[in-house]
């Protein structure tokens, strides 16, 4: 997709946010726990490379991606340290794992069974790293029980190039006041773990609601992604125990203003009408870029006063009612602070009855990432 360099709409990403964060939990993790960034989905929309780069000044060791296309542009960046896809990877690309020093998440004994077979037709190759995943109760991948999870780990530590570098599970609620469905999988786990002759050298169940909420399940590496973003992943349900510092925001500036009379109409459909002499800005940001139409009626902050979009959401551009006459070119935040006031991904995702993780994924790469 085109990136809009030359227009005044771009997403500002505080790398020193990034790193503030990282930081601030690992320096509550115990000693032998490392923190793998989670920085797929081009790092929760941040940018995949600078946020990875921001995470190893603040102590991450390793990284998640959810496809294998991700891992690799870490690795053509330059990012070391071991990558852990998380998703189900083909095992027809079992080259490219081997070939990028990746580690690759394994859910199936087939999945398995193909890759020793195609593991011993490649010449010459470092050895596999195999990550087990146990679903343990989010019913999405990984082996179910106990039997399933022993004969994957026999299959893996037979095979000369495999390694079986881990075993770990992911929770549906860590997020939750209610803590019964997460001790389940807990048990769940730990059942698994205690069949098991021997562990591999990553064992590691958390994300960052279990990090934040549950850090004695850290096992001996986190995964930690949303929080790393500066954004609390309970929304407004559970209290953050450390303040976390939000790292994106979303600003642009009025490209045209002009003054409407009483009973003009807004936007396509002419869902606005003017009540009275109304100034109306219009702002170069749509739904093209992510900017939603359900964000009518939602407000974008203007020398500190909120302003509400009036009309609805164009592709390309939206309008906003002004307190009074602005200058095209005035500063527009969307995300941020502007003055004394801010607003924030979770007010936008609030108003989109959706979470931040979704609206931060969901700006387009027409908008120009800039980095301090
Ligand atoms: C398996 C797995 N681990 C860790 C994470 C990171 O979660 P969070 O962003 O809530 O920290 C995700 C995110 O979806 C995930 O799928």
């Amino acid at each position: 997709m085109t990136v809009g360099w030359h227009r005044p709409t771009k997403l500002i990403i505080d790398t020193q946010a990034i790193t503030e964060n990282v930081l601030n939990e690992v320096k509550r993790l115990p000693e032998e726990t490392e923190l793998f960034a989670v920085v797929k989905a081009n790092g929760y929309g941040h940018g995949a490379v600078p946020t990875a780069k921001a995470a190893i000044k603040g102590g991450a060791t390793g990284f998640c991606v959810a496809l294998l296309d991700e891992a690799i542009e870490l690795r053509e960046a330059g990012i070391k340290g071991p990558i852990l896809i998380l998703g189900v990877v083909d095992v027809s690309y079992i080259d490219l794992l081997v070939k990028y020093d990746l580690s690759v998440t394994v859910t199936s004994q087939e999945w398995l069974e193909q890759a020793v077979n195609q593991l011993e037709q490649l010449e010459n190759v470092q050895p596999l790293k195999i990550h087990i995943k146990v679903d343990t109760g989010m019913g999405r991948i990984g082996f179910k029980t106990v039997h399933e999870t022993k004969k994957a780990v026999e299959l893996v530590q037979l095979s000369e190039q495999m390694i079986w570098e881990g075993i770990f599970t992911h929770f549906s609620t860590a997020d939750k006041k209610d803590q019964a469905y997460f001790n389940k999988q807990n048990q769940r786990f730990q059942n698994v773990l205690t069949e098991l002759a021997e562990l591999p050298r990553y064992v590691h169940v958390s994300n960052s609601a279990t990090a934040l909420w549950h850090p004695e399940n850290a096992g001996n590496m986190i995964r930690f992604g949303i929080a790393m973003y500066g954004l609390n992943p309970s929304g407004h349900e559970l209290e953050a125990s450390y303040p976390l510092k939000p790292a994106l925001s979303l600003v642009s500036e009025l490209i045209h203003v002009k003054e409407l009379s009483a009973n003009e109409g807004i936007g396509y459909g002419k869902t606005y009408t003017t009540s009275k002499n109304e100034w109306i800005g219009t702002i170069p940001i749509g739904y093209a870029d992510g900017w939603l139409r359900h964000l009518q009626g939602f407000s974008v902050l203007v020398d500190g006063k909120e302003c509400e979009i009036v009309g609805r959401i164009c592709m390309d551009q939206c309008m906003i009612r002004l307190p009074e006459q602005k200058t095209a070119g005035t500063k527009v935040t969307l995300i941020g602070k502007n003055g004394d006031k801010e607003i924030t991904m979770q007010d936008v995702a609030d108003k989109l009855d959706t979470i931040h993780y979704e609206v931060a994924c969901t700006f387009s790469e027409r908008i120009p990432r800039e980095y301090r």
